[in-house]
């Protein structure tokens, strides 16, 4: 067994998070100019933008690992930007966090911003405000999934790192361990097919394998595809049938739920609402309008708008519709 693998956790994408650069997969240019600006001590402020699900927080917390070892507690803020209701309560805490000084040889204390892109441009250019005011004794990782979404004055401050969807190889790799390390016997084709099912996305696909091997630890096509094919609609209904039947509460509870629990993304679950909308019992001009609303909603998620929020004003108009029927 590896010493290194966290135990205690029993979700997987944690238990097997990479504490170390060696164990990240792909990325590699950026693994490698990441690692020798932390080897040196020499870190700027940092932009990691890409995707979903492929080694940007990762990334932040081995830099972090690395640089202070067994302090990086007391060295070390994350925030996300999304649940911080706005910049003053970031600007708080990174005052305070900034206050004392870091502990041991490093210089500096690092500051995790988790979804910076979800700040608006003049939240943004207070936290540009607060990188300055603090840039002596801290420095900043942010994280994003579009570049484009940040100033240009915070971009031109930062050293940025574009992450990409994670090729078929490397999420192998992270599978085969986890396979090994939890006894599980995989079918040779279930690597292709969870790959295909999660598109370049390696915590989607740890969760596919772990949602499976709760099933069996014998892993195989047909049970993989049934994963990927049947979870997302049947929860999506149930958010779906109380939403319609006026229930906003419980509505809203099961799609966090759902987005928590099996983390399934904002997107994710607009589509699969959008293919669920044919298969309820409403009048076929209540589908059209639920239809274009489903549309509004998913381009406002690629946008960088916040899923919850946004798919919670979906359910709204799902209530109103069934409101509309009676
Ligand atoms: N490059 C990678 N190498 C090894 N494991 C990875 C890699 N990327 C992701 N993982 C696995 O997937 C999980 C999620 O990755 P991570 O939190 O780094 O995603 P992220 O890029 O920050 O995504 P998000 O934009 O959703 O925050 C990790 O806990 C890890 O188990
Ligand atoms: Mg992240």
């Amino acid at each position: 067994m590896n010493k290194e693998i966290d135990h205690d956790s029993s979700i997987w994408t944690e238990k097997y998070r990479p504490k170390e650069f060696s164990e990240v997969v792909g990325q590699n240019d950026i693994i490698k100019r990441v690692e020798s600006l932390t080897k040196a001590m020499n870190i700027p402020h940092l932009l990691f933008a890409g995707p979903a699900g492929v080694g940007k927080s990762t990334l932040a917390l081995v830099v972090v690992k690395e640089l202070f070892k067994n302090t990086w507690k007391e060295n070390y803020l994350e925030l996300n930007a999304s649940d911080e209701r706005g910049i003053n309560v970031v600007r708080e805490k990174v005052k305070s966090f900034a206050r004392t000084k870091s502990l041991g040889k490093v210089p500096f204390k690092i500051i995790f911003l988790d979804e910076a892109d979800a700040l608006t441009p003049e939240a943004q250019q207070a936290l540009r405000r607060t990188m300055e005011n603090y840039s002596s004794g801290c420095r900043f990782i942010l994280s994003c999934n579009y570049s484009s979404k940040i100033i240009d004055p915070i971009q031109s401050r930062c050293a940025i790192f574009r992450f990409k969807l994670l090729e078929k190889k490397d999420i192998e790799k992270v599978l085969q361990k986890i396979a090994k390390n939890e006894n599980l016997t995989m079918h040779p084709d279930v690597l292709e097919i969870i790959y295909e099912g999660s598109e370049g996305d390696c915590r989607r696909s740890i969760n596919l394998l772990q949602s499976t091997a709760a099933i069996s630890p014998s892993i195989n096509p047909d049970l993989v595809s049934t994963m990927i094919a049947n979870t997302k609609p049947k929860d999506i209904r149930v958010v779906l049938d109380y939403a319609l039947a006026g229930d906003f509460e419980n509505s809203r509870e099961k799609l966090l739920d759902l987005m928590l629990k099996e983390s399934i993304s904002g997107q994710d679950v607009v589509k699969a609402i959008q293919k669920e909308i044919w298969n309820l019992a409403i009048e076929p001009e209540i589908k059209v309008k639920l239809t274009e609303k489903t549309g509004e909603i998913e381009f406002r998620i690629t946008e960088g708008s916040d899923p919850f929020i946004q798919l919670q004003s979906l359910l709204a108009s799902f209530v109103l519709a069934g409101l509309g029927k009676k």
